[in-house]
């Protein structure tokens, strides 16, 4: 059973500047709730109530965020301002909270080992906040945690994008096992085009088992001293222990400018007006 969810929110958001100069990219309202909120939610739907963050400088509003805030309250108690909150102390109330700090941005394959000490040696799932996702029935963290129960190995969610977009993402090659679901046989980081081996890009969702601890310590470094995922998963792949999943829903990369714009439009219109 999956238990822990880990967001690394250590990054320094510089898509974003000058926004999150000197505010988490995490915090970032999508309308009137911020994207790691909608992560924690997503999680915490797929069962997962331990969540851990690994934050780093400047990330402290995280943890004010997912914490009581005796003023805020004491002040609406009682009025009709009360409902804004109902989400976030269900949150509080409801979900185990830990955190760790990554000193040095030596990529997302360091920030996911600097959270080992906290993880321990179970399969966990790993949400990147800026990516947020919609999706109609089970959220994507649900979706693949219902694989992990079936195939017991790291999963990565994919998504079909443009060519002329690949080489933003990591990329799979994998061989197709049932409809949406492939066995991956390599991984590309950020490929050209032309050598991308499909246009499967992994997206920010993914379950790991918890030998990629020992994967990410004999990934060697690469540009800036940077320690990347993939190349660490791709060492689980090369013992054939790793899905690809193209999951139901749609995401939305709001660590740019052009996703965020877009997400905001899109939920604005879809879950704030609906409900209101
Ligand atoms: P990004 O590639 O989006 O980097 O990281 P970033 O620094 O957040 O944003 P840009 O590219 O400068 O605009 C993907 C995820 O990994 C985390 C980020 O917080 C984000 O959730 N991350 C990245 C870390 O926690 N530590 C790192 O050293 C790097």
């Amino acid at each position: 059973m999956i238990r822990k969810c880990l967001f690394p929110v250590a990054g320094y958001g510089t898509r974003f500047l000058p926004a999150t100069k000197s505010m988490p990219k995490e915090m970032l309202p999508i309308v009137n709730k911020p994207l790691v909120q909608y992560g924690v939610e997503e999680a915490v739907a797929a069962g997962l109530e331990n969540v851990t963050f690994v934050t780093g400088r400047g990330k402290r509003a995280i943890a004010d965020h997912f914490d009581i805030s005796y003023e805020l309250e004491h002040q609406i108690s009682g009025t009709s301002k009360e409902q804004y909150l109902v989400g976030i102390r269900n949150l509080i109330n409801n979900v185990n909270f830990s955190y760790t700090r990554q000193n040095n941005m030596l990529g997302l394959g360091h920030a996911i080992l600097t959270g080992e000490p906290l993880i321990g040696d179970e399969a966990f799932g790993v949400v990147l906040a800026d990516d947020l996702c919609i999706a109609e029935d089970d959220g994507v963290m649900g979706q693949m945690v219902k694989l992990y129960n079936q195939f017991r190995c790291s999963i990565v969610a994919i998504e079909e994008v443009p060519t002329d977009e690949v080489h933003k993402y990591g990329v799979i090659a994998g061989e197709k096992m049932m409809d949406d679901l492939y066995k991956v046989t390599d991984m590309v980081e950020k490929p050209e085009a032309k050598d991308a081996p499909s246009n499967l890009a992994i997206i920010g969702r993914y379950i790991l088992t918890p030998d990629i601890f020992d994967k990410i310590r004999n990934t060697p470094e690469g540009r800036n001293g940077e320690v990347q995922i993939t190349d660490a998963i791709l060492q689980q792949a090369k013992e054939g222990r790793v899905l690809a999943y193209k999951f139901k829903g749609r995401r939305f990369d709001c660590g740019s400018v052009d996703g965020f714009v877009e997400a905001t439009n899109y939920c604005y219109e879809n879950i704030y007006k609906a409900g209101n």
